[in-house]
């Protein structure tokens, strides 16, 4: 009975059609109240990002043998800025390189932490690095590094940062710190700073 079998066909056909048409209409609807929910609450809580900024460094000791090897030890403070006035921020996946030209000599991790609102937190490290060899353009910085009595460090890296709404968090966003540090040999106290918190 082909009339009966292609009626079958075009109902069952224009039923498909309809439940698609109200589940993508649902879908939108959804996407679109989601949409002006996340819209409300940026423009209740204007959260602005969370970044990383250089505090305090000094240069505790420097070895340095002929043969190129480098031990040094570094204090160096990281904080943690939340200016947001109204919401917490996370922050994790914190990673930092310590670097003397291009050799890295440490790497500062850190482990997840809350930064309330409108505050900061500060990370000390104390910065012990194994001996490590330079190769020759490193070794040859070294050296008129220490004839001029000041030592250049580059610290460079990022953490993952959300803030943090009620029970709700963000998507994270990437803060940078990268910072040009010379510091006064001997005595070790910083000669100058230049950061930058772009990536
Ligand atoms: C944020 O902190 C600063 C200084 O710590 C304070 O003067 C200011 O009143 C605080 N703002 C709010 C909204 O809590
Ligand atoms: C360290 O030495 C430099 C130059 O030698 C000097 O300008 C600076 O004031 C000294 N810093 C301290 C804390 O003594």
């Amino acid at each position: 009975m082909p009339y009966q079998s292609y009626a079958e066909r075009a109902r069952r056909t224009s039923c498909l059609i309809w439940t698609a048409a109200i589940f993508c209409a649902i879908i939108a609807t959804a996407v679109i109240i989601a949409g002006l929910v996340i819209l409300v609450i940026y423009l209740i809580y204007q959260p602005k990002s969370p970044y990383l900024k250089m505090g305090n460094a000094q240069l505790i000791h420097l070895y340095y043998d002929q043969a190129g090897t480098l031990d040094t030890e570094l204090q160096i403070t990281i904080m943690a800025e939340n200016d947001n006035t109204k919401t917490d921020a996370a922050f994790y996946s914190l990673s930092l390189d310590l670097l003397f030209q291009s050799v890295t000599i440490a790497e500062l991790q850190a482990a997840d932490f809350v930064v309330p609102k409108n505050s900061s937190v500060p990370l000390g490290y104390d910065v012990q690095s194994t001996p490590v060899p330079l190769d020759p353009v490193g070794m040859s910085a070294m050296d008129s590094a220490l004839k001029n009595r000041q030592i250049p460090f580059y610290l460079t890296g990022r953490a993952r940062t959300r803030w943090r709404l009620g029970s709700l968090y963000s998507v994270g966003i990437w803060a940078h710190l990268s910072c040009k540090m010379t510091f006064f040999w001997p005595n070790g106290s910083v000669a100058s700073m230049q950061c930058s918190n772009k990536r």
